[in-house]
């Protein structure tokens, strides 16, 4: 486990009775202490999201992660507003897609849906070990491809994330501080439409 001190302040969060508290406790904070994670722990972060649903059981899913020695090149890979926190993840990553279905090799238009699938998935196993994921589309895709040889016409760099141990919001500087706060959502009713779609 990896055990921190700062207790977020969730009043924001107003889940409907009876919802699992795991779902709204989950967060992604920008304060994160740079702290080596267990590579038992980092598989099992992933192994988790191998169980993830997919269209066909495509597993469309590819997780390039860092590893101490290329995290700094991870790093260079985020926009430099996501570089400023993320410097002090304990694991950069990057969802990547496979675009195609292997059984017919027809796009497959469900691809990045089964990626949010799996990137869930192992947020929460992260989180069961004590971790905190933060999801990043502010990333350089180009360079991304580049960097690591990887084929656009076979693979969609989808996301990037952070994997880290939760550190206390007044570490941060402005104007990330203000920002550290788990955040609300629309109402339920603004989302689920029960046996027909509102019409304007
Ligand atoms: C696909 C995706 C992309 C995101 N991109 C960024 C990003 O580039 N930088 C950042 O600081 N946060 C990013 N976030 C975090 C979101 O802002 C955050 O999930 C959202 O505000 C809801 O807050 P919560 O995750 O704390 O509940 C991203 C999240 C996801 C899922």
């Amino acid at each position: 486990m990896y055990p921190s001190p700062y207790q977020p302040d969730f009043s924001k969060r107003d889940p409907y009775p009876g919802v699992d508290p795991m779902f709204p406790t989950r967060w992604s904070p920008r304060a994160l202490v740079k702290t080596a994670i267990a590579e038992e722990d980092l598989l099992r972060i992933f192994d988790a999201a191998r169980w993830a649903p997919s269209s066909y059981n495509e597993q469309p899913w590819r997780f390039l992660v860092s590893t101490t020695e290329t995290f700094d090149t991870f790093l260079g890979l985020l926009v430099e507003a996501n570089q400023k926190w993320a410097q002090n993840a304990s694991v950069l990553g990057f969802v990547v897609a496979k675009r195609h279905f292997t059984h017919n090799d027809k796009p497959n238009d469900c691809a990045v849906f089964d990626c949010g699938s799996a990137w869930m998935s192992m947020t929460f196993q992260a989180r069961l070990l004590g971790l905190y994921t933060h999801g990043m589309a502010g990333i350089k895709k180009d360079a991304i491809y580049t960097t690591f040889g990887i084929d656009r016409e076979r693979f969609e760099v989808v996301a990037g994330f952070a994997i880290g141990v939760l550190d206390a919001r007044e570490t941060l500087p402005k104007p990330y501080i203000d920002w550290e706060v788990p955040s609300p959502r629309k109402p339920l009713a603004e989302i689920l439409f029960q046996g027909a779609w509102p019409q304007p």
